[in-house]
């Protein structure tokens, strides 16, 4: 059997994890490794400092390698090392979901043109398999929703809210003492990672192309321990959701948020950095995948899984074309709809002034702006002679509420909208 020649770009969490994972298998070899600061001091066994380059041309100009692997992550260069490497007709293996989710549709056509196969299963949800599963054996399907916890960040930081009283700042401290979460946590916690993951999802799920700009994207910033606090006594979990559904008309609805997730939800019970995926699809009905999202060893198997795959095939044949399934063809946009035009429960926090009459204040605003309210809750009165008050509507238009809210703000009993979150029973 022929021996595998692969080089990886990219030697942090996850590159020393497909590096320590690769040494089991005699039939691949590591002809280079490209990292960004070759000094760097790498306590990593069997490394051989003398394939190590800070230069990733080498590995793409390099007429021995076969596969590349890329795990460095970002846009630039990235995008500018894989387009050399498909022109040099390397197939790419990379983990990549930003880069995917703002330039797939040029790599994807580049590969196509030059024969070759980009293979991404780690990009989304780290080691559960889905983009593999979604591309093969659910191929007879017609998926028309995605309901996922795909950053384990958040999760994390949700998880210890709930479980110990924290503030969002007191949560994300620790997260970032424990190495869940990065120093700038911004990526994660404003919801990017979650987006970019769902733009990748959501294109090979409904077979047409999402653009990323278009998805609507909200992080956890805003969510504060009373939220938490009032979720759970009216039976749900925040938790942060990517979403994506076609409605009835065709159109698609994509878009990153925390949800108030009921207590009877799958969802609700994915805690700490766990992440999962549930997909709707016909003939198949509801599907969930759970698992680690993120970590260097559940990301190497994911990554030396599209690896063995890739080389299994090209072993298989000297097919020019391999694994026909896995070549991402999506021509056709994707109808993507406004957060605006979307169709909801809500739950409103509202500071209002003790005075008679607020609740009802409440009520007709709604009212005049179609909205039904199911739940309407005062959660004492506090020091300041303020009531907290919180609300949960029934299904109503996003931009009937957004106008709402901008009544509801000029009203005398109203001091403050504290938060506005979307529910999901
Ligand atoms: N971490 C996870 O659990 C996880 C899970 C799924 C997917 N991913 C994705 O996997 C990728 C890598 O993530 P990571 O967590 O392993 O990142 P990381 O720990 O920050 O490692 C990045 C690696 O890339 C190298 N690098 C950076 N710029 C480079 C350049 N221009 N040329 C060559 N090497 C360069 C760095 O070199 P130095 O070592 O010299 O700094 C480092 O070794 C990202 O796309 C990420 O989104 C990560």
């Amino acid at each position: 059997m022929k021996k595998l020649k692969v080089g990886i770009i990219g030697l942090g969490t996850v590159g020393t994890g497909v590096f320590n994972v690769l040494q089991e298998y005699n039939d691949i070899e590591i002809v280079k490794i490209a990292v960004k600061n070759i000094n760097k001091p790498r306590n990593i066994k069997n490394l051989n400092s003398n394939i190590l380059t800070d230069n990733a041309f080498e590995i793409v100009n390099n007429h021995e390698i076969d596969v590349v692997i890329e795990v460095a992550g970002g846009v630039n260069p990235a995008v500018d090392i894989l387009k050399a490497a498909i022109l040099n007709k390397k197939h790419i293996v990379t983990a990549n979901k930003e880069l995917l989710a703002k330039y797939g549709s040029e790599l994807f056509k580049l590969a196509r043109e030059n024969n070759v196969i980009i293979l991404y299963e780690a990009a989304v949800a780290g080691g559960i398999p889905i983009i593999m599963p979604i591309k093969t054996i659910l191929c007879a399907n017609k998926i028309t929703k995605i309901a996922a916890i795909l950053n384990g960040t958040t999760n994390y930081i949700l998880t210890k809210m709930a479980e110990k009283e924290l503030s969002y700042e007191t949560a994300l401290k620790q997260a970032q003492e424990l190495g869940y979460a990065e120093t700038d946590p911004t990526g994660d916690v404003e919801g990017f990672d979650a987006a970019y993951k769902l733009a990748v999802l959501s294109t090979i799920s409904f077979n047409k192309k999402i653009d990323i700009k278009k998805i609507y994207r909200e992080g956890i910033t805003k969510i504060t321990a009373q939220d938490i606090k009032s979720a759970k006594e009216l039976g749900y979990r925040i938790k942060l959701i990517a979403m994506g559904q076609v409605l009835e008309d065709g159109k698609i609805d994509v878009r990153v948020h925390p949800m108030l997730v009921s207590k009877k939800h799958l969802l609700a019970k994915i805690d700490n950095a766990t992440n999962s995926i549930m997909l709707t699809g016909y003939p198949v009905g509801n599907l969930v995948f759970t698992g680690a999202g993120a970590g260097a060893e559940p990301t190497a198997s994911s990554v030396v899984g599209d690896i063995l795959v890739l080389k299994a095939n090209l072993n298989a044949s000297d097919n020019p074309n391999p694994l026909p399934q896995a070549i991402c063809n999506h021509n056709e946009r994707a109808n993507q709809i406004d957060i605006g035009d979307t169709y909801n429960e809500y739950y409103l926090s509202i500071t209002a002034s003790n005075s008679p009459g607020v609740i009802g204040i409440i009520g007709t605003i709604c009212g005049k702006n179609n909205i039904n309210i199911s739940t309407i809750m005062q959660k004492g009165i506090n020091t300041d002679n303020t009531a907290e008050i919180v609300v949960i509507t029934e299904k109503s238009k996003e931009s009937d509420v957004q106008n709402a809210l901008n009544e509801l703000i000029k009203s005398d009993s109203i001091q403050k909208i504290d938060n506005l979150l979307r529910v999901m029973n």
